[in-house]
């Protein structure tokens, strides 16, 4: 598996968030990216679906379509987006030497189609391959939250936001009209949940090189600082082995 290091003189750093709805990965990835860039680190940040046409594309389309595709469809419509994303953005991005967050990625879709709609692993794992070309974050952060928390936060959320349909399509991949929203979000959409963050631990457990598990019930500057804790370690370690070219000149 390639890490994010690209050439033998950048200090590309490759950095994703994950975790269930309502785990506040999109709120830590913002905390990060202004703090590194306050810091004079020159960092890219993207989200997953978004951040290419076609990554746009999907995630307008996944919020308004009345018809959900099918699991396996998913897989492939996430990885099409995703193999648009790290050719020409990430890669690009990490070959200058720049650091970059991505809110989601490969993960997401072992996470929630894999384990959360139960397409094969092995599907994914190949869709994942083809997708990524073999690059992965160097650095993972899981933010976990019991499921009840983080619906309940998601809940809260989507009720002020217009993501409302595609999340909550997302509880286990159909909509249907006669079913209330309140009574989906904590029946079935419970289970499909509960395989969700299971799934993220394994994934976690099986790599524990590359993932932080973190506890996201923890107050947001808590999780922050440990976040940055992880981060600024990560980059000390690249700096002692590398040269500092992710810093503007004069950092
Ligand atoms: P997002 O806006 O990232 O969710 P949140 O508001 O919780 O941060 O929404 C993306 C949704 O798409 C989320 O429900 C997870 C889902 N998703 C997948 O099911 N598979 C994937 O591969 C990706 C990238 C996202």
């Amino acid at each position: 598996m390639k890490n994010s290091l690209i050439g033998e003189d950048t200090l590309g750093l490759f950095i994703s968030f994950e975790g269930g709805e309502g785990s506040g990965k999109s709120s830590q990835c913002t905390v990060l990216y202004d703090r590194l860039i306050e810091k004079g680190y020159r960092v890219t940040r993207i989200q997953e679906p978004g951040s290419t046409e076609l990554g746009n594309y999907l995630r307008s389309y996944l919020k308004a379509t009345k018809n959900p595709v099918t699991p396996e469809a998913e897989v492939l419509l996430f990885a099409a987006a995703r193999t648009e994303l790290v050719r020409r953005v990430i890669l690009p991005e990490l070959v200058q030497g720049r650091i970059v967050i991505a809110d989601r990625y490969a993960d997401s879709t072992t996470a929630y189609q894999g384990y959360g709609r139960r397409v094969s692993l092995s599907s994914i794992k190949h869709a994942n391959d083809l997708a990524t070309n073999g690059h992965w974050p160097d650095l993972t952060f899981l933010l976990d939250v019991p499921i009840e928390i983080g619906l309940n936060r998601a809940r809260v959320q989507t009720s002020l936001d217009d993501e409302r349909d595609f999340a909550r399509r997302n509880t286990d991949g159909s909509k249907r009209a006669d079913e209330s929203e309140e009574q989906r979000f904590e029946g079935a959409g419970k289970t499909f949940h509960k395989r969700v963050r299971e799934g993220y631990l394994k994934l976690a457990a099986r790599e524990p090189d590359r993932w932080i598990v973190l506890d996201a019930t923890a107050k947001e500057s808590v999780l922050s600082q440990q976040i940055w804790d992880y981060v600024s370690q990560k980059l000390n370690e690249k700096l002692l082995s590398e040269g500092d070219t992710a810093r503007l000149p004069g950092f």
